[in-house]
């Protein structure tokens, strides 16, 4: 549209052409990062109709919808969701400002006081603080149950039930929940009670990622992420994400509209170009430095314990087998490692002090799914908030999130750590070390 008169170059400096032929979006190679608050509606019925039709479920095929301002809707973030759905198999997602953002959305959009959640007794440490800091106060009930224990979770089902939660592999300790056992027991549920107090199967899949586990062709009804992990990948961005049934939507956008924590479209973008394209070639390259750092862990004289997918000695590992498989089909057991140390032998706040230190191949942080290997103690950093009540995770417990480094350097690095700390210098791992200093 040309302007009708001459308008002042200030007033075109703050205009610019009202519309140009230069906003083609369709022919990017690299999707666009849209950044703008809020949107030209041309027409007071357009603005109207944008009002009428927001929540409402809108494929990728469909007509472009009309955007208004960015908390309620805006097209970076929502290319992103489309390709989130799209690799959980699942109908619709919404992204938020946090993996914590997506997790209470997911639950408090549907829950009013005196409704139920069962959840696993272990799960993420600000998820289980969401339980027992906000729901408790608000007049919801969050039970806890082993989610494995079928009989059990049948028992703690009541007619205010609406959400059996929990993760797997659980953070931190890489426990897996048994997804069709838990769907089973949500159906018997089911029978008889009307479609709007059905209870709902969630599960956080953030640390398997859709590459690794594909949650709803197991029967979970909602999947939830922090995208600030191995989706995002680089650590340069937080977010969230549900992926949900479409008559979950609306309710879930209007929720997102009113308590505003929106996913920024730059942190969309940047997911979008550079998390999503490489998170099957980070995953793989985890993983396969997990394997090999998980299985000499094993072998360490005052390693207590250790958990990891893709060892044989996993408890669960034909569990893991069946749910954790990639695109292609093939066992993804992911790079995160729990280990326990024999405190008699090695101190775990000073083997993790002296890696935080004096490593330079792991790095003593918290968060996961990095391009760089993370250390951390999950009781008393990202689980502290369970103060003490631990749940099956020992209290020097240590979560190790591999990232892309060279396998042997991490190994050195751990060697070290060990060799510094440990009460008795452990013996086996000298070649280890030289082959780093051959390098
Ligand atoms: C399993 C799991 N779920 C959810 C979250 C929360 O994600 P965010 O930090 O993006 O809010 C985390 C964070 O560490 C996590 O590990």
């Amino acid at each position: 549209m040309a302007p009708r008169r001459t308008y002042k170059q200030t007033t075109r400096l703050v205009h610019g052409p009202s519309h140009s032929a230069k906003w083609d979006f369709s022919h990017h190679v690299t999707p666009p990062l849209s950044q703008s608050t809020t949107y030209r509606l041309d027409s007071a019925s357009r603005g109207a109709r944008g009002f009428q039709e927001f929540g409402h479920y809108v494929s990728d095929q469909g007509e472009t919808p009309v955007y208004i301002y960015d908390r309620l809707d805006e097209p970076t973030r929502s290319i992103l969701e489309g390709e989130l759905a799209e690799a959980e198999g699942g109908e619709a997602c919404a992204t938020f400002a946090s993996g914590m953002a997506a997790i209470s959305a997911a639950m408090s959009s549907i829950l009013v006081p005196g409704d139920e959640v069962v959840a696993h007794p272990m799960v993420y440490g600000c998820t289980h603080s969401l339980f027992v800091n906000w729901y408790e106060r608000q007049g919801i009930v969050v039970r806890r149950v082993d989610m494995n224990d079928s009989a059990a979770l049948r028992k703690a089902i009541t007619p205010r039930t609406r959400i059996l939660y929990f993760e797997s592999p659980v953070n931190p300790t890489l426990e897996l929940i048994d997804i069709a056992k838990v769907r089973k027991v949500a159906d018997a549920a089911n029978r008889g009670r009307p479609a709007d107090r059905r209870v709902l199967v969630y599960i956080d899949n953030t640390f398997a990622t859709p590459f690794g586990q594909r949650p709803l062709e197991f029967g979970a009804d909602v999947v939830l992420h922090s995208l600030t992990k191995n989706l995002g990948g680089f650590g340069t961005d937080i977010g969230g994400a549900v992926v949900c049934p479409k008559s979950m939507l609306p309710r879930l956008l209007l929720y997102r509209k009113d308590f505003g924590a929106i996913l920024s479209s730059k942190a969309a973008w940047s997911i979008l170009v550079y998390g999503l394209p490489t998170l099957a070639v980070r995953i793989k390259r985890q993983q396969y430095t997990a394997a090999k750092v998980a299985a000499w862990l094993q072998k360490q004289r005052g390693v207590a314990r250790v958990s990891y997918l893709g060892l044989k000695s996993f408890p669960q590992s034909a569990l893991a087998r069946k749910q954790h498989r990639n695109f292609d089909g093939d066992f993804t057991p992911g790079g995160m490692i729990y280990f326990e140390l024999d405190e008699s032998l090695v101190r775990a706040t000073e083997f993790v002090d002296w890696i935080g230190s004096q490593a330079y191949s792991i790095t003593l942080a918290v968060s996961l799914g990095h391009t760089k290997t993370l250390i951390e103690m999950p009781s008393s950093m990202t689980h502290s908030s369970y103060a003490g009540a631990t749940n099956g995770a020992s209290p020097v417990g240590i979560r190790l999130s591999i990232g892309l480094e060279s396998p042997t350097d991490i190994q050195s690095d751990l060697e070290d750590a060990f060799a510094a700390t440990s009460t008795k210098r452990p013996s086996k791992s000298r070649t280890v070390r030289s082959t780093r200093k051959s390098k």
